[in-house]
């Protein structure tokens, strides 16, 4: 089973929605299969990473060889996220919910049976992938983003990076047109720096493809 040049290297990863609980039966989320982030964590671990991917809720099997912590807030996936610190290699493709609901009811809201409707308050999330990137001493050598762009991918992407703190954004562009959401196939588009030097475009390949390529970028990053 190949080679494993990240063999030594701590990774961890993000993945699938989060949920912000309403009350104990209903909760707002982002759409998200997970699979990008999933398939990130399996390529890392056949490149001989220790990776622990902390999910939220997802239909998919738990990735071979992967430590997998299940979560359902943001701030829960925070504080997994921080707890594998010091780490190498932080990959954050899950898609957080900004949003939670502020006071989470403890019972079910009933509807009330004269019209009145409930009215949520929102409080704001922690960005993981910002805590992250400007964290110290603990800030892994190598912090990626994504970022799901619909106009404009590259210059939003980039500002996206300089504004988060992290190393490398794959901006993807999810214009409705583009099928990107639920579907199989992204095209990314690597984000290295403040200009395009070290910029990439990735032609349209499957998410399993995107995380090999992925991968490998990291073999050589670590590698030079
Ligand atoms: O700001 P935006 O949501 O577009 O940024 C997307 C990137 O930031 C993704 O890598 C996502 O996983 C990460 N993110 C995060 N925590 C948040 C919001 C986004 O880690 N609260």
């Amino acid at each position: 089973d190949g080679p494993k040049p990240l063999a030594g290297k701590k990774a961890v990863v993000t993945s699938g929605p989060t949920h912000e609980p309403i009350d104990p039966v209903r909760y707002i989320a982002n759409r998200s299969s997970g699979k990008q982030g999933h398939a990130i964590a399996a390529e890392l671990a056949r490149a001989g990473a220790d990776v622990t991917l902390v999910s939220g809720p997802v239909n998919l099997p738990d990735p071979v060889g992967v430590n997998v912590v299940r979560v359902e807030t943001a701030r829960d996936m925070l504080a997994s996220v921080q707890a594998q610190m010091p780490a190498d290699i932080a990959i954050f493709a899950a898609a957080v919910a900004d949003w939670r609901v502020k006071d989470q009811a403890g019972q079910k809201i009933k509807k009330t049976g004269d019209g009145a409707l409930p009215v949520l308050q929102f409080a704001e999330n922690p960005d993981i992938l910002a805590t992250i990137s400007q964290s110290s001493p603990t800030r892994p050598a190598l912090v990626v983003g994504f970022a799901a762009e619909t106009e404009n991918v590259v210059e939003h992407a980039r500002a996206k990076r300089a504004r988060k703190g992290c190393d490398w954004i794959l901006a993807n562009n999810v214009a409705p047109d583009t099928g990107t959401f639920g579907g199989e196939d992204n095209e990314i588009h690597l984000i290295a720096g403040n200009d395009t030097t070290g910029d990439e475009v990735w032609p349209r390949q499957s998410k399993v493809a995107v995380a090999r390529t992925l991968v490998a970028r990291i073999a050589r990053h670590f590698d030079t």
